[in-house]
């Protein structure tokens, strides 16, 4: 029996655009830069760890209050783009995954290090796609901790071995890998070199891919 994981933001959908905006608006505020390279380097971090890092490059110190404030505030805009997304902004041939893995009755997991997971799923109708929803709010180590993916596994009562990840991030697929899982990266093979295998989008991945992964 197979068991496949999906991280959720820029997977599933391209919410790095969402946390860029927010992001970039609570770093201008505090007077540090924040580029669209540095935004790379956020994808799969944890808010904690995103607004430390934000702070470090920009050399602030601020206290607990202060941080506990701007991590509110910067969650509050990040919601405010959020609360806005519809189907359409599902990235191209997910749904057609998905619905291969449901038609081969495949047991499907989420497994993002967001909070906000549950409230994306619901904005772009695929909750119910899900088997098991394994988020932000179940960990207590961030990926590339494998905590979330054996999680999910567990939940899907399937043997970390005999699970799929598909993940966009550098620490989603160390995390993957250190799980003793197949791990997927969807993105550029510059980034992701680590990946069992790398496809830039679900484009990519052929129904005989997936019954292949299936099969073996
Ligand atoms: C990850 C994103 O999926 O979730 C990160 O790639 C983000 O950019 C992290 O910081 C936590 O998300 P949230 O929604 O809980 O702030
Ligand atoms: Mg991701």
């Amino acid at each position: 029996m197979r068991g496949f994981i999906f991280d959720l933001d820029g997977v599933i959908v391209d919410t790095a655009k969402y946390h860029y905006l927010a992001w970039k608006k609570l770093a201008n505020d505090l007077g540090i830069d924040f580029t669209e390279e540095e935004n790379e380097q956020l994808k799969g971090v944890s808010r904690v760890k995103s607004l430390e890092k934000i702070l470090d490059w920009g050399n602030k110190t601020i206290s607990e209050q202060s941080f506990n404030e701007l991590m509110a505030k910067k969650n509050d805009d990040y919601l405010s783009h959020i609360s806005k997304m519809d189907e359409s902004e599902i990235l191209p041939d997910v749904p057609r995954v998905l619905n291969l893995l449901k038609k081969k009755k495949q047991p499907i997991s989420l497994g993002s290090a967001s909070k906000n997971a549950r409230t994306i799923l619901e904005r772009v109708s695929l909750k119910n796609q899900f088997d098991a929803i394994v988020d932000g709010n179940d960990v207590s180590k961030a990926k590339p901790d494998p905590e979330v993916f054996l999680i999910a596994a567990k939940r899907l009562n399937v043997k970390p071995e005999n699970c799929i990840v598909f993940e966009d991030s550098v620490a989603g697929v160390e995390a993957a890998n250190v799980a003793n899982m197949i791990s997927i990266g969807i993105g550029s093979k510059d980034v992701l070199g680590h990946a069992d295998y790398i496809f830039s989008d679900f484009t990519e991945i052929s129904d005989e891919f997936i019954k292949s992964l299936i099969e073996n």
